[in-house]
């Protein structure tokens, strides 16, 4: 069958201003987005730019805005949408574009910076244990963290960068402070909430939970960032509660 994409496009080299080229491609319903993108390229326009690296969900490099939506490419299906429309490909709100699809994703990772995620101070090794052993339970408060594999999808979806404090440290970097706030193997937990307590940083979150809806690897942002208030709230203002 055929589909119609309608891209994005702007090159700064050549363009003063973006515009939007539309492209049909034969298509199945279980291809991805990607798949359609990479055909679009082989086929048609090998000038299109984007991102792309595993097609497997894994290195988050694919992230682009689907019908207004931000999606990994690689994960998304045709049939995921109405695809008897145009689809609507453009590149993650809020980065600076490179090219067509492809963003500066380096105000993303500034935010990660932010929380100093190489400082590091570990709990002592249990002699009698050689390692720094952690129990099922005690793993399963950073479970949702480690999942993130940094894709910017929450950044791009979030209404306090995009509408109201674009200076917020944003979803990812809450959850990325989370983790080692929560990691039983480390004692830094306090240093790091006191990170995050810096202007534009947790307070900053009104719990919309579009970095919720969006994740594309399904954690649960807000409740994390949620049970992140909580413990700064009884650990370092026991006197408000
Ligand atoms: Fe991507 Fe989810 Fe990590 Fe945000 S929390 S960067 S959406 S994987
Ligand atoms: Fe790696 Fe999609 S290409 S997550």
């Amino acid at each position: 069958m055929k589909v119609a994409l309608k891209i994005y496009r702007f090159n700064p080299e050549t363009d003063k201003e973006p515009h939007y080229d539309t492209f049909k491609i034969e298509a199945n319903l279980n291809d991805r987005i990607l798949d359609c993108l990479n055909k679009i390229r082989w086929e048609q326009d090998s000038s299109l730019a984007y991102r792309m690296s595993c097609a497997h969900g894994i290195c988050g490099s694919d992230a682009v805005s689907i019908n207004g939506t931000p999606a990994l490419a690689c994960q998304k299906l045709v049939k995921d949408y109405d695809y008897t429309q145009e689809l609507l490909i453009e590149p993650l709100k809020y980065f600076p574009i490179i090219k067509d699809l492809t963003v500066d994703i380096e105000p993303f990772f500034q935010r990660i910076k932010v929380i100093n995620p190489n400082f590091q101070l570990h709990a002592p090794v249990n002699p009698a244990e050689k390692e720094r052993l952690q129990s099922i339970e005690e793993r399963s408060k950073i479970d949702d963290a480690v999942k993130c594999i940094l894709c910017g999808c929450c950044v791009a979806a979030c209404p306090v960068i995009l509408e109201q404090e674009p200076k917020f440290i944003g979803p990812a970097a809450i959850l990325r402070a989370q983790k080692y706030i929560f990691d039983s193997r480390r004692n830094d937990s306090k240093e790091r909430m006191q990170i995050i307590e810096k202007p534009y940083g947790i307070w900053s979150c009104k719990s919309y939970y579009m970095c919720t809806i969006v994740c594309p690897k399904k954690i649960k942002v807000t409740e994390e960032i949620l049970k992140t208030k909580k413990k700064i709230i009884a650990e370092l203002h026991p006197k408000t509660v």
